[in-house]
């Protein structure tokens, strides 16, 4: 479990990124942070793994602060696909998905197991992509190496930042169902962060709306479709409301 107290993040130049936000993640559940741009999303998931560092309040990763964590040991439990999918460009298909097995010192023949079996799982046959740079894949493609190189190490947990946003329509919702597909086959505790309101009632099992750096409302999407907890939360709902329910009636 993940759990967000009171967490405020100011930048050095006094941008207020996070400001009040509390938040608790389920063992299991795959919670979706939805907001707009600028609203924070990025700051929040990088507050988690420390890749920056909070101003106030508090984080906890199985019940200990974060702070009295080793960065590394926080890291390994922890998977992280980057906004716009940050591939090294001159590594393989291959060793991409193998950084991290090799930074923890894993032998060669375990790391290059490791990446072939991911492969397999993000449908990426190694005989034929193992070898491949990343220029010579399409978008999604590349998607499915950044959260193969996530799940590399195991991690308990797998922070997403907008994982998808850059992909048509098509590619984006056969990735989305594959995530299902992974996280059912995994059992991995899931934040996803998008601004895709279609994709947070796809993949969310939770959604926590996201507004100024701080959580608007947070429960399931029924539970925010049928009681909007504030106005900033009803209207964003209010034009999805009306096309689901052309698709699959008033309830
Ligand atoms: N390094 C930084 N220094 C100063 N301000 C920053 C820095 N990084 C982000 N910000 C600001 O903090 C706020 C939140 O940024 P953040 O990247 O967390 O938003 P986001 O919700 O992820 O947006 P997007 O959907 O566009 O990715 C924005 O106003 C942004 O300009
Ligand atoms: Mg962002």
């Amino acid at each position: 479990m993940i759990s967000l107290k009171h967490v405020f993040k100011t930048y050095a130049d006094g941008t207020p990124a996070v400001s009040g936000l509390s938040l608790d993640i389920k063992a299991g559940e795959t919670l979706v942070l939805l907001g707009s741009s600028g609203c924070g999303k990025t700051t929040t998931l990088k507050l988690i793994n420390r890749l920056i560092e909070l101003t106030n309040g508090s984080i906890e990763v199985d019940g200990r602060n974060i702070m009295d964590q080793e960065i590394t040991e926080l890291r390994r439990s922890i998977g992280y696909v980057f906004q716009g999918i940050g591939l090294f460009p001159h590594l393989s298909v291959e060793r991409n998905i193998a950084v991290v097995p090799r930074l923890l010192g894993w032998r060669k023949s375990k790391c290059q197991k490791r990446a072939r079996e991911l492969m397999d799982l993000v449908k990426l046959p190694p005989s034929e992509y193992a070898c491949q740079y990343p220029d010579q894949l399409s978008g999604g493609q590349q998607q499915r190496v950044g959260v193969a190189r996530a799940l590399a190490a195991d991690p308990a947990y797998l922070l997403m930042d907008e994982p998808f946003g850059a992909l048509d329509a098509l590619t984006r919702n056969q990735l989305q169902q594959e995530l299902l597909r992974i996280k059912s086959e995994l059992k991995k505790t899931i934040i996803f962060v998008t601004h895709d309101i279609f994709e947070a009632l796809t993949l969310g099992d939770r959604i926590a709306v996201m507004h100024e750096g701080r959580i608007e409302q947070c429960g399931s999407k029924e539970e925010i479709l049928a009681a909007p907890a504030t106005e900033f939360v009803r209207d964003l709902f209010a034009k999805p409301a009306t096309q689901l329910k052309l698709f699959y009636g008033d309830n």
